[in-house]
């Protein structure tokens, strides 16, 4: 079998378009556009390309986009004041502190102190814990675009067996809870488990979501599967340079899967789109 290869470039986009009617008729209504404010904290290449990638989907949904960067040596107080002072904006409908942070700042508080109503990454304990108990929550973009991919392909998951591999609070866990959400059956698989490779030979979904390059290999997986890479890993190559691998032998999966993400061009895309729409929601909630 040759699998389908899903386009999340394309799926992406229209999401975005869908993102873009919405922003403008927010603005039309209410006067101003939705707002998200980005924070950086030091220099790190990796997220300064994410933090802009994001920055312009924002202006091209036709949304406001404040953007923070500060130096490497930022005090946790320094950045929890402008959490604080983000919170108290009226035209900041969502902020994102790009993670990973500096050493000497504790993530999960400055995570804690952002309003819920504005955690468009969903990392707030409130929203994991209102997804976690079946309740309106803002969902983290990685696994909510995932879904949307999955729903997209294969309409109903319910009964489906589904095995995600690795379990942060970022991909792994708020992924198995929205499959549980959809009614499938779900094991959250990570670096202690035991005969991996069966336990993947099992699922119908398959999430790799543990940042190793082609960890996942072909035989493992069930053949017509739906498979979903949300690996990007940097890899050197024979000619001194490198390419972008996910955590899937994407090669030979793709021979046996139904249906498979690549990388690039397909959860990737999805993440930006999944915060934009959650900077809507976010805004058209607090709008009231
Ligand atoms: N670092 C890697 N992924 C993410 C993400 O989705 N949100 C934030 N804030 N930081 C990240």
């Amino acid at each position: 079998m040759t699998a389908k290869i899903i386009d999340g470039k394309a799926a992406a986009a229209e999401v975005r378009a869908r993102v873009a009617g919405i922003a403008a008729e927010f603005a039309r209504t209410t006067g101003r556009q939705p707002g998200l404010a980005t924070v950086l904290v030091g220099e790190d290449p990796a997220s300064a390309v994410y933090v802009r990638s994001k920055g312009k989907a924002t202006s091209e949904a036709g949304m406001a986009s404040f953007s923070h960067k500060l130096p490497d040596t930022t005090s946790e107080t320094e950045l929890l004041h402008l959490v604080d002072q983000l919170n108290r904006d009226d035209n900041v409908d969502g902020i994102l502190v790009q993670l990973p942070l500096p050493p000497q700042i504790d993530a999960s508080r400055v995570i804690a102190a952002i309003d819920p109503a504005k955690d468009v990454d969903g990392f707030h304990p409130m929203n994991a814990g209102r997804l976690a108990t079946g309740l309106e929550a803002l969902v983290p973009c990685t696994p909510y675009g995932c879904l949307y991919l999955l729903k997209q392909e294969l309409g109903s998951i319910a009964g489906k067996e589904a095995v995600v591999i690795g379990r942060s609070n970022i991909v792994g866990k708020p992924m198995a809870l929205l499959l549980i959400g959809e009614s499938a059956t779900v094991t959250v698989a990570h670096s202690r488990t035991r005969d991996l490779p069966d336990v993947v030979r099992r699922a119908d979904i398959v999430v790799a979501a543990v940042g190793r390059p082609e960890m996942v290999k072909s035989d493992w997986i069930k053949p017509g599967a739906t498979v979903i890479d949300v690996g990007i890993n940097r890899v050197p190559t024979e000619d001194s340079k490198s390419r972008l691998v996910g955590d899937v032998d994407f090669a030979g999966a793709s021979e046996r899967a139904g249906a498979i993400t690549p990388v690039p061009g397909g959860v990737g895309p999805m993440t930006i789109a999944m915060l934009l729409r959650n900077t809507v929601v976010a805004a058209h909630r607090r709008a009231g």
